[in-house]
């Protein structure tokens, strides 16, 4: 079930060679209501991806909270964040962190199998008939035979077979061509339509842009939000909030 997302005073800095560190965001309060569909995009380097892992558990970040509804996931311990993250989140990576040896469903049952012991029979058709829904060959015996466009559908099916909360996309139609991007671009929103689930996806791609509610840009560790139509252009709101 999509819950708003809220986090505050988040900051994230990493180490660098000197012994010293370098920040990589700083941003006050972002909020990002239930079912919303929201865009991130910025320069190469300003640490979309980065925000992302930390808005999702996969990395903590150095200060600040994060609530998902009721749940504060910065207090969660490790184990609870990834159990939190199975059930809540579907997360497309940007190179798709598929199993290049594994089968498409197998690949779409690993976030699955966290935790858990066995697969139930219904659990395996629902990976299968993902797969049909999305276009994605399931026959294949290994996806590293598969081309791109066929692995971004493979990794959409995997983010879904959970029925998450939020669906979270690094780039996702990067590298594919415009008819093959255009096809992720509707079922990306088809699939967080019916569900009622929050979109949160970094992009540089201007026909996604045009498709979401809020865009933000994520500059020298500032997060700007923009009105739809002039993202690369001047902010119309200097600071990210609700
Ligand atoms: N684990 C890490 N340790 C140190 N520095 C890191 C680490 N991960 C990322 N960085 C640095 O943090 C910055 C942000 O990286 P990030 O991958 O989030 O950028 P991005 O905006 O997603 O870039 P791109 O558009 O190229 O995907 C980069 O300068 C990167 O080198
Ligand atoms: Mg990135």
């Amino acid at each position: 079930m999509a819950l708003d997302l809220l986090a505050e005073n988040l900051r994230l800095t990493y180490a660098d060679t000197r012994g010293g560190s370098f920040s990589v965001f700083d941003i006050p309060r972002l909020k990002i209501p239930a079912g919303a569909h929201v865009g991130i995009t910025g320069p190469s380097g300003s640490g979309k991806t980065s925000l992302l892992y930390v808005l999702t558990g996969i990395e903590r970040p150095t200060s600040g909270s994060i609530r998902w509804g009721d749940v504060a996931i910065t207090d969660l311990s490790e184990r609870a964040r990834d159990r939190w993250r199975r059930d809540n989140i579907g997360f497309i990576f940007q190179d798709f962190h598929l199993l290049p040896a594994m089968s498409p469903v197998n690949n779409v049952l690993v976030p699955y199998t966290f935790g858990r012991w066995s697969v139930p029979a219904e659990i395996r058709q629902r990976a299968a008939d993902l797969l049909d829904q999305l276009g994605a060959p399931k026959d294949r015996h290994a996806v590293s035979v598969l081309s791109r466009g066929e692995q971004q559908r493979v990794a959409l099916a995997r983010a879904l077979l959970n029925r998450p909360g939020l669906i979270v996309a690094d780039e996702p139609t990067a590298s594919l061509d415009a008819a093959s991007g255009q096809v992720i671009i509707n079922l990306l929103f088809d699939m967080a339509k019916q569900t009622g689930a929050t979109l949160l996806s970094v992009t540089h791609d201007p026909h996604l842009i045009e498709r979401f509610d809020v865009v933000y840009r994520l500059q020298e560790q500032s997060l700007v939000r923009f009105d739809k139509g002039t993202v690369g252009q001047k902010p119309v709101v200097s600071r990210a909030g609700g």
